[in-house]
């Protein structure tokens, strides 16, 4: 018999630019979620390399409009069609000659070398004359020190009718409102109180030297100095400890559940929020968590697993009771609201251009149906807690003005917070970056006995 010589198989090279490419292709010509794309092109990358790449789309999203002029300057006519990925990868390369540490001729030759993984090798020679002359072209404008005026919406790297609004709503705080926006986020973390105090986490953090930047003494939100792996941190998969925003924190503390209360979040996914309130109020009666989409659901229970707590998980739409309501009235309702997402644009950078001015009317009206629905489900006496994570005043605000104008047994309780210095009187508005926190709001509604 004659040994068998193995059939090579040829290894698609894998490149982290094009991968890049690709992600933000998908993002911004075909509509889809960053959330959705990034983690299916690192699970093609080492453990290693995922951060790089995360950091590199981050990057395109945030600087997109700025980094698009940069191209534009340097071609003859813009790629179109197939060819659009080629113009991700253009903004790839100059992101990374911009904004990151890495050597002008390494981040050149690495998005070149990624035609090769983008199978297209014509478009190799275009790559490498763009970023070349975009190289040169930086080095010019240093020594010149050019001062050109720029439109805002590629100054501050937001689409125009976004800014517009902000500078609307905060006419004071509208430039430091879209700066936080371009911050990268730092990590804050919620100790379960089921395990640890804070105190007594923050011990665990300091032998795994792991350091704190801030707490936050109400919610006893821990912030990190920089944000690290989940899996470095003391007792994630023992349920010790969860990643949760100090904005996202307060909502449990705010709803203030007691003991043998019926209560319900009736925007779940991925439940934070649920799983906040029952490590903080494990005596509650019963907690009821729905979300409409069955695919965010499953983080719910994963969440809910891992963290040893229980509640009831139920696929139903908020705004339609009759599907999935048992009968029984709640103590307490937490409605986090779907949302125009403009409070954690710095989470999200891909919200900027997936979100559209059009879109803010159809959510306003959708928070309205869920609202009124879930109030006809609050016992007299019971609260209910509207939070978003927007800054838009048509979803906090004006939203909770106008249920409580035409909702006569509704009437606003104070929110009772040193931190409630925004100009805002109904609700308690966030700001992005305001105590390094992310943008969010707050109403607390109590239903007056009749
Ligand atoms: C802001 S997120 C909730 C975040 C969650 N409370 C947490 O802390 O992890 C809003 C959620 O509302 C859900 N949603 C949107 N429309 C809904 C509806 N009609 N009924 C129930 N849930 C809805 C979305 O699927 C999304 O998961």
């Amino acid at each position: 018999m004659t040994a068998q010589t193995p059939k090579t198989v040829k290894q698609k090279p894998i490149n982290i630019r094009a991968l890049a490419a690709k992600c933000c292709y998908s993002v911004i010509d075909q509509g889809r979620s960053l959330g959705d794309e990034l983690p299916k092109q690192q699970d093609k990358v080492a453990a290693k390399d995922k951060g790089l790449l995360q950091e590199i789309c981050y990057g395109v999203l945030r600087y997109l409009p700025e980094l698009e002029h940069d191209v534009r300057g340097l071609m003859q006519k813009p790629l179109t069609g197939k060819q659009r990925v080629f113009h991700f990868l253009l903004l790839v390369g100059v992101y990374q000659i911009k904004y990151m540490r890495i050597p002008d001729h390494a981040a050149v030759s690495e998005t070149v070398a990624a035609t090769d993984a983008l199978k297209n090798r014509h478009m190799k020679s275009l790559i490498n004359g763009v970023l070349r002359n975009f190289v040169r072209a930086s080095e010019n404008n240093n020594q010149n020190n050019s001062q050109e005026i720029l439109p805002d919406a590629l100054k501050y790297n937001h689409p125009g009718w976004f800014i517009k609004k902000v500078q609307q709503g905060y006419p004071e705080q509208w430039q430091q409102i879209l700066s936080a926006n371009q911050q990268k986020p730092p990590m804050w973390l919620r100790a379960n109180q089921l395990h640890h105090t804070s105190a007594d986490y923050q011990n665990l953090l300091a032998t795994a030297e792991i350091s704190i930047s801030s707490i936050e003494p109400l919610s006893h939100a821990i912030e990190l100095s920089r944000p690290c792996d989940v899996t470095k941190l003391p007792g994630f998969e023992q349920g010790w400890i969860s990643v949760q925003d100090g904005a996202a924190q307060q909502a449990a503390r705010l709803l203030d559940c007691q003991r043998g209360d019926i209560v319900l979040d009736c925007c779940a996914a991925p439940g934070g929020k649920t799983c906040h309130i029952l490590e903080q109020t494990p005596d509650i009666a019963s907690m009821t968590a729905i979300d409409v989409e069955a695919s965010r659901l499953v983080r719910v229970e994963e969440n809910l697993t891992r963290l040893g707590l229980t509640a009831q998980v139920i696929t139903a739409d908020a705004a339609n009771s009759k599907t999935w309501w048992q009968g029984e009235l709640f103590d307490r309702i937490l409605l986090d609201a779907p949302c125009s997402g403009t409070g954690v644009i710095r989470r999200h950078p891909d919200i900027k251009w997936l979100r559209k001015a059009s879109d803010i009317d159809a959510l306003v009206k959708l928070q309205q149906q869920i609202l009124k629905e879930t109030w006809s489900l609050l016992k007299p006496g019971g609260t209910l807690l509207y939070a978003t994570c927007s800054v838009l005043s048509e979803e906090n605000s004006e939203q909770i003005k106008y249920f409580i104008e035409n909702n006569s047994d509704a009437k606003l309780l104070n929110i009772d917070c040193a931190e409630n210095e925004s100009n805002e009187t109904i609700g308690w508005q966030l700001l992005p970056g305001e105590k390094n926190m992310d943008g969010f709001y707050y109403a607390k509604l109590l239903k007056i006995k009749t």
